[in-house]
């Protein structure tokens, strides 16, 4: 199967899953309302789709329950979205094409509907699949020392000079707060489908180099496409003061940087079920 196929075929399962529990699981309407404007409001669904390939490649069967998990993960990224794009953070006006959560209901709304999907995120993840160990990765991935960690050094860099030629920095800033969820989607699938020690390794490989290479991406889109094409306001983060790989390497050397973990991500799949997993990458195709 391609990526394309995978996608075409997984992605309505999980917007029906996302709506149909959203609603049945949330039990005020308007909270309901406001969580659901956002998760539905499009986007890739990146995350739940490698979590799912994640698991095709190692050859576990997909059912509900693991569709629970993986729209679980969907859940707590768009929680991520909807506070990133606040006021006090990056002050955004859409969000995959839409207006941003603040903007539609007003910030206290936006806030309560992000911090009410990060716990029930988890909480798809933890009943979906019985395991606490899936529980640990997830939380880790977006806490302190994951995404939130990550999120504050973007914010606390945001128009600090000192960081601006710190490669080390950046890279770390970047990788935690768009690397490790990805990471923690991967991570989560080789363990739920108990993978043997190598392939675990070798997946772990490529994903380590697609959550680093996806906000290289995320940093090129902002350069290189249209709101209209993004769904978000572009062309703005080296306006706002933003320190990040592009404004670090500028475009050549940012898609070159790109390039080289593309190969590498490549590589790693080599022995692997993997052709839906090196699909992903074709994703960046846009940007170089
Ligand atoms: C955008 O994520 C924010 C980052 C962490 C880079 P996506 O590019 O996956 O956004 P959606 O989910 O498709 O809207
Ligand atoms: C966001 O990074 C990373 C998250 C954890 C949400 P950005 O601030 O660059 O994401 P966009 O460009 O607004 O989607
Ligand atoms: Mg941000
Ligand atoms: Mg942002
Ligand atoms: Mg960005």
């Amino acid at each position: 199967m391609t990526f394309k196929e995978f996608r075409t075929k997984w992605t309505p399962v999980v917007d029906e899953y996302l709506t149909e529990h959203l609603a049945s699981e949330v039990e005020d309407q308007k909270i309901s309302q406001i969580m659901t404007y956002s998760v539905m409001a499009g986007g890739k669904r990146l995350r739940p789709l490698l979590f799912l390939a994640t698991l095709d490649a190692l050859n576990k069967e997909i059912s509900e329950q693991e569709i629970r998990i993986a729209c679980g993960i969907e859940l707590i990224h768009t929680y991520s979205l909807i506070h990133d794009d606040l006021p006090a953070m990056d002050n955004d006006d859409y969000r995959r094409g839409k207006l941003t959560s603040h903007k539609k209901w007003g910030e206290a709304e936006a806030i309560l509907a992000g911090d009410a999907l990060l716990p029930m995120g988890i909480e798809w993840i933890a009943s979906g699949s019985h395991s606490a160990e899936l529980v640990k990765i997830i939380t880790q991935a977006v806490g302190p020392n994951g995404m939130v960690g990550g999120q504050y050094l973007d914010i606390d860099s945001t128009n600090n000079a000192s960081v601006a030629d710190d490669e080390q920095f950046i890279n770390r800033m970047e990788w935690l707060k768009t690397g490790c969820l990805i990471l923690a989607c991967v991570e989560m699938a080789a363990t739920y489908a108990k993978a043997a020690s190598d392939k675990k390794e070798q997946l772990l490989t490529f994903a380590h180099d697609f959550g680093r290479s996806y906000q290289i991406y995320d940093d090129l889109v902002d350069v290189v496409e249209t709101s209209e094409e993004a769904g978000k306001a572009t062309h703005k983060d080296q306006e706002e003061g933003k320190n990040n790989t592009l404004t670090l390497l500028g475009i050549k050397q940012s898609r070159q940087e790109l390039v080289g973990l593309i190969e590498h991500a490549q590589t790693s799949l080599t022995g692997l079920n993997g052709d839906v997993l090196a699909g992903f990458l074709d994703l960046y195709q846009k940007v170089l």
